[in-house]
């Protein structure tokens, strides 16, 4: 299909070795495990894979339905409780997740933002139609549909700041000129008393600069932030990153890559970008990677519209589906990888994947009128935990990764409204997995019974179980998702190399695949530690059927 006409047309229109356990009960075991497994997981501790970088847990907050406005800026005089008008609960929730980075202020919002509009005093900004406009129903309030611009650069580094998230700006290569990037930068990033801009930055209250490293140059330009092709970008990519003033600190520039399995932009913007010679790759820190699952259809259409499938409402057929399209992302990977490494050979450049998640079709809303918003459910946690899994297991190519988006939209960990607020599903997957970022990834086996399923008559399979381990000093964390909708899987795991001396197991799960946390029932699925306590080099735990499952174990 041709994703990028597809999208253009939507964008107009609209537990255990000595003792056994699990993570649900203990098993009876033999030496080497349990003599009922069916299944078994090797974490290979001589076999490190690389360190895993914390920002491949990043995030991403567009203005666009929800996010911004009642998501995160609720004002100063709000009566939500607030810190300096962010939500103060959002705040809180960040910090334990430990959120290392926060993509802004899009997405396709970003090709249409003029920065200059975002900042400045408050009361004098200009109000400008949102480039999701036509998208929006008659339910989306006025701020949704002409951005106010309360909340600009400075606000975002405001709650950067309050999140401990390193800031990552998409800059306008659509519609702003080339100048505009650069004063952008120079904004944000030049010393106190510098420059005029420095100055106008200290009169909004930061006289010392924000030191911005991550700079995305355009967003999907080969859709909404252009329509350009490959080659065409890399002229743009080229005149736009020339010339930047640098203050110090590393500017770490991201080009606008492809969307999903098309290496043929990947490969047409390396071409373009080195027929000036192979020096130019320097300028290049990432390549952005956006994959979104949402063609539940079975292979009837590659309609964008007519494909997507209920957030809410599904089948078992439409959860592996749904698992099906987001496992792409392991080979997408692979291949823009393989296709990156025939311009840069020593692999200097990283993969940024800035968006990914579950689409679905509208009607799920947990308020109405936020446009793009959907309540995420359990088989959204395992979607979320299974894709951060690719990411763990490709530590030296994946560099950033960007869950779309934070709050109200799309995969969000959140859902807020005035006062109300709940972590969804996908909010707890990234609290269970923040133990990996910054370890050493291990090579893992896996062996488990496939999943068998009917897809229209005809017999469909899905991996048994999947997962991804990390060390740090001698704590390993090893998260595994079973992706079955009605088995639990009996698995010994073995630690090659090690002797676990104490250890929990985590783990996400309920016997309804549908389930969901919304403001009424804020905690009808909550993540659920138990203590294991064994001791050796193997342990055997039970997977739940349809769960996530986190074992960490302290090493001997
Ligand atoms: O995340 C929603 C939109 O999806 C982003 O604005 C755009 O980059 C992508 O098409």
């Amino acid at each position: 299909m041709n994703r990028g006409i597809r999208r253009r047309e939507f964008l107009r229109h609209g537990a255990l070795a000595a003792g056994a356990v699990a993570c649900g009960a203990y098993l009876p075991h033999t030496a080497a495990g349990t003599a009922s497994a069916d299944s078994r997981i090797d974490v290979l501790l001589d076999e490190p894979l690389g360190a895993i970088s914390p920002n491949i847990y990043g995030h991403f907050t567009e203005h666009l339905g929800g996010v911004i406005y009642d998501g995160l800026w609720v004002g100063e005089n709000s009566p939500v409780a607030n810190l300096q008008g962010i939500r103060k609960r959002l705040v809180e929730e960040m910090r334990k997740i430990k959120a290392p980075v926060v993509r802004y202020p899009g997405g396709c919002f970003a090709d249409s933002y003029d920065w200059r509009d975002g900042v400045g005093p408050a009361d004098k900004r200009p109000r400008r139609t949102n480039f999701w406009n036509d998208a929006d129903t008659k339910a989306a309030p006025e701020n949704h549909k002409y951005e106010p611009n309360r909340f600009g650069t400075n606000e975002f580094m405001r709650f950067c700041r309050l999140t401990g998230a390193q800031p990552y700006l998409a800059a306008n290569l659509r519609s702003l000129p080339a100048e505009e990037f650069y004063h952008w930068v120079e904004y944000c990033n030049s010393p106190a008393g510098s420059t005029s801009l420095a100055e106008m930055r200290a009169a909004a209250g930061s006289p010392e600069p924000f030191n911005v490293r991550f700079w995305g140059v355009g967003n999907e330009s080969w859709g909404c932030g252009g329509n350009f092709t490959p080659q065409e970008y890399a002229v743009e990519f080229r005149r736009f990153t020339t010339w930047l003033p640098h203050y110090g600190p590393e500017l770490s520039l991201v080009a606008s890559g492809p969307y999903s399995e098309e290496t043929s932009w990947t490969r047409g913007f390396f071409e373009e970008l080195l027929r000036k010679g192979a020096d130019q790759l320097r300028s290049v820190y990432g390549l952005s990677l956006h994959h979104y699952a949402w063609n539940l259809s079975r292979g009837r259409t590659t309609d964008w519209d007519q494909g997507k499938g209920s957030a809410l409402e599904f089948d078992p057929v439409d959860w592996y589906e749904l698992l099906r399209e987001g496992q792409r992302v392991e080979d997408i990977v692979e291949g823009h990888w393989r296709a990156m490494g025939e311009y840069d050979e020593q692999h200097r450049i990283k993969l940024i994947v800035d968006e990914w998640g579950p689409w679905y079709r509208p009607g799920s809303e947990a308020t109405p009128g936020n446009l793009l918003e959907q309540i995420p459910t359990l088989r959204d946690a395992v979607f979320s935990a299974m894709t951060l899994d690719v990411f763990n297991r490709h530590p030296e190519k994946v560099a950033m990764a960007n869950c779309a988006q934070l709050i109200n939209c799309l995969n969000c960990l959140y859902l807020a409204h005035e006062d109300k607020f709940c972590v969804t599903p996908v909010g707890h997957v990234f609290a269970m997995y923040a133990a990996h970022q910054g370890g050493q990834s291990l090579r893992t086996v896996f062996s488990a019974p496939q999943v068998h399923y009917d897809r229209d008559a005809k017999p469909a399979s899905f991996w048994g179980l999947q997962g991804s381990a990390s060390l740090v000093g001698k704590e390993l964390q090893l998260t595994v998702v079973n992706p079955h909708v009605g088995e639990a899987r009996e698995c010994t795991v073995a630690v090659r190399g090690g002797r676990i001396v104490s250890g929990s197991a985590t783990t996400l799960t309920s016997s309804d695949i549908h389930a969901h946390n919304t403001f009424a029932e804020p905690a009808v699925l909550e993540p659920q530690t138990k203590k294991l306590d064994m001791s050796g080099a193997e342990l055997a735990v039970v997977l739940p059927a349809a769960s996530v499952n986190k074992l960490t174990m302290a090493l001997g």
